[in-house]
């Protein structure tokens, strides 16, 4: 089995971006310099057994930093939204497989929701002016990284569900028109089946990226148990932890 590493990492900067989304810097430099847009960090939360799976949003690897946007959702991300400059954070990573990335001149779609969205940002700067980023999120004041996307050079539309901001109604309205040689996303599983539907129809490589509860987050454990799809049609379990987070489209079993 792959040899997993632990590290203690120090945060740099620890800022609160909306009413529960932080933004962490994470000084890393075991990690930054082999991580990949898409993968995750499988974090220690003091006072519990699991540790919690955060993706990798910007990978900076002359600073040698990792910065990872999180939600509270529960007790575990709350605890994590506590953390301040200066402390340590105990971080497994980097995990998973990661986003596929090809020819930077290719004109790539993104499509992420909510917090969904964090995990897009290092690959859509990879592809910079040649991005388009459809991003949804419920209000004006849930609307995260808009000015990171624009300082990378993509083109981002976005949607809120009660039109507070941006276009009034769903993200998946926001791409009909596009025309991309390839698609990632990540999101709530409507909008990825959505995302799939439009790039079947359309013929394009598109890349989803899943996120399962998890335990281990190494494949080691049938915690994240998700159903998948060879290329005989046949179904199978796959891990998310192991054989993704990110899937071609055509693998997963919605
Ligand atoms: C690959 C991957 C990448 C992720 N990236 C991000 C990110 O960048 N930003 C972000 O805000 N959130 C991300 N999540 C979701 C995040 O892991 C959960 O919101 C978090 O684990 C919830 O923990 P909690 O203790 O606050 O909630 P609780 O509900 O109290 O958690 C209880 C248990 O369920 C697990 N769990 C609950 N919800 C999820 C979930 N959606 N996914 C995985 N495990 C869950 C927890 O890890 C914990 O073991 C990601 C999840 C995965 C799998
Ligand atoms: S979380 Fe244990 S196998 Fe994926």
């Amino acid at each position: 089995m792959k040899k997993y590493d632990v590290k203690n990492c120090k945060i740099l900067s620890a800022k609160q971006i909306t009413e529960d989304i932080f933004d962490f810097i994470v000084y890393c430099p075991d990690f930054a310099p082999i991580a990949k847009p898409g993968q995750f960090a499988h974090i220690y939360v003091p006072g519990k057994t699991l540790r919690r799976p955060i993706s990798i949003c910007e990978i900076d690897k002359e600073n040698n930093t990792l910065r990872f946007v999180f939600q509270i959702r529960g007790d575990g991300t709350r605890i994590l939204s506590e953390f301040k400059e200066g402390m340590e954070l105990d971080i497994l990573a980097p995990l998973g497989n990661g986003f596929g990335l090809k020819d930077k001149e290719k004109k790539a779609l993104f499509v992420g929701g909510g917090i969904g969205v964090p995990p897009l940002l290092g690959a859509a700067k990879h592809y910079g002016e040649n991005a388009t980023v459809c991003v949804g999120f419920r209000n004006k004041g849930a609307v995260i990284l808009e000015e990171d996307f624009k300082n990378a050079g993509c083109s981002i539309k976005i949607a809120t569900d009660d039109g507070s901001y941006g276009y009034h109604g769903l993200v998946t309205k926001l791409f009909e028109e596009e025309k991309p040689e390839i698609i990632y996303a990540c999101g709530p599983t409507p909008m990825l089946k959505a995302v799939a539907a439009f790039a079947e129809k359309n013929g394009i490589e598109c890349e989803i990226s899943l996120e399962e509860r998890m335990a281990c987050g190494i494949g080691a454990c049938l915690g994240c148990a998700v159903k998948l799809r060879n290329e005989e049609n046949e179904e199978y379990m796959g891990h998310v932890c192991k054989d993704g987070p990110v899937f071609d489209y055509r693998k997963v079993v919605y």
